[in-house]
């Protein structure tokens, strides 16, 4: 039993923090025993850990990244998606057949995602199967948790970003075998890229190896006008673009994370009610590739599950905690243009980064018991110079704290220490 002492805050209603002043956190083997105003008698022989005026709070959640984009992060922001791809992604992403490249890469990316705070990643890899696994052990032996997808891509793509149904299949059930254990914190999720990137057969298979191995999927839906026009043509039989994946099942028959959502509406948004689909709401990309807005009130109203995600590199933050911050902002323009649609409060936008993100994962993302203890303590010290309230200091971390103020950070109970470059 692992008893922690700090000023404890999370969200286990999105209204609200919970908040224990000089409180305690027992954690067995792993997994959150209880919180405490005082400790009870039961545990008072237990070893404490004092981390005395800091907070403690839990680890952030990315629930849609992609890890080869790295180089890219905070340039080539000058075109919207499509073009975007062609230019700036593609080739990018083309340079990781070379394992040696993807090595020097991916090291980074792991220790960065670890600067920020964040113990669970959602992470697009590449369709190259080896600089994938390169990328799984990475995360694994950083002890951090993380769902990683082999990218499906067999059309609209250059050459040396072509492969056939069969290769990816075979390269998808290789890394399953390795890697698709119970209670394994780093496991495979299938990656059709995007409804444009793959062809029926592709999807189909897509659909196939889910189903049979009960995998997570992620994709990305309905993010940029063109791309929806495009996907119309490209499946007329749809209703819409999340019937498109729907119709392969992509969308929900087993858990399934979506990017962006900026223009769900009507059908597509009850589909997604209906089947359960999480959102990975990216507000950085959506201003950076100039996508547009997502209705993330409307998703809250309707009850559909949404996390945030950093995109890198639409995206150009990884910090969770900022990403928060956009979220809110972009609910405020929102709310100008329609002041029926309350913007996101910061309970809200904390419970959307790390309970409601974290059930992706399992039981992830609050202090209540039976969750998995991950966990970050922040040193706001110089943040709180002048006797600010808890609910005040978490609110100027979250605005103007960085990976700086973290000192301490926790993936299901084990201390993690910074990645090697
Ligand atoms: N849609 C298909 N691929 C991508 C990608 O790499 N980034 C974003 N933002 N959208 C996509
Ligand atoms: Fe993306």
């Amino acid at each position: 039993m692992q008893i922690y002492k700090a000023h404890i805050l999370f969200t286990e209603h999105s209204d609200r923090f919970e908040v224990f002043e000089n409180g305690y956190l027992a954690v067995d083997n792993g997994i959150v025993k209880g919180v405490y105003k005082t400790l009870p008698e039961s545990l008072r022989n237990e070893h404490v850990t004092d981390f005395g005026d800091k907070l403690l709070i839990p680890a952030m959640c990315d629930m849609h990244v992609h890890a080869p984009q790295y180089r890219n992060q905070g340039i080539a922001m000058d075109l919207e998606l499509l073009p975007w791809l062609d230019n700036y992604t593609f080739p990018e992403e083309s340079k990781y057949r070379d394992i040696k490249y993807a090595e020097r890469m991916y090291r980074r990316f792991v220790r960065d995602v670890w600067r920020f705070g964040t113990m669970r990643t959602v992470a697009f890899a590449t369709i190259h199967k080896d600089s994938t696994r390169l990328l799984m052990n990475l995360f694994n032996e950083a002890g951090m948790g993380a769902l990683v997808g082999k990218v499906d891509m067999n059309r609209n793509s250059p050459d040396t970003l072509t492969e056939t149904v069969e290769d990816a299949v075979r390269d998808n059930e290789e890394l399953i075998a390795e890697f698709n254990h119970d209670g394994a914190l780093v496991r495979p999720i299938i990656t059709p890229r995007f409804v444009p990137s793959c062809t029926p057969e592709m999807l189909t298979a897509c659909g196939e190896l889910a189903k049979r191995h009960n995998l997570h999927v992620q994709s990305h839906l309905s993010e940029n006008t063109g791309e929806i026009a495009w996907v119309s043509e490209l499946e007329p039989d749809s209703a819409n673009y999340g019937d498109a994946y729907n119709k392969y099942g992509l969308f929900g028959q087993t858990p399934t994370i979506m990017a962006h959502c900026v223009w769900t509406d009507g059908e597509e948004l009850q589909l997604m009610k209906r089947n359960g689909v999480m959102v990975a709401h990216c507000p950085t990309s959506n201003f950076n590739l100039s996508s547009g807005m997502a209705p993330i009130r409307r998703f809250l109203n309707e009850g559909i599950p949404v996390g945030l995600g950093s995109d890198i590199s639409g995206g150009h933050d990884l910090s969770i905690f900022r990403m928060m911050v956009y979220a809110i902002q972009v609910s405020k323009m929102q709310y100008q243009k329609d002041k029926s649609k309350a913007f996101l409060t910061l309970p809200e936008a904390f419970w959307i980064a790390t309970k409601s993100a974290g059930r992706f994962f399992g039981k992830v993302g609050s202090f209540e018991p039976g969750y998995e203890f991950d966990a970050l303590v922040i040193d706001d010290s110089q943040l709180n110079h002048d006797n600010y309230s808890l609910l005040h200091r978490i609110e100027r971390f979250v605005y103007l704290g960085d990976d700086r103020n973290i000192v301490h950070r926790f993936c299901r109970g084990k201390e993690i220490a910074e990645p090697k470059i």
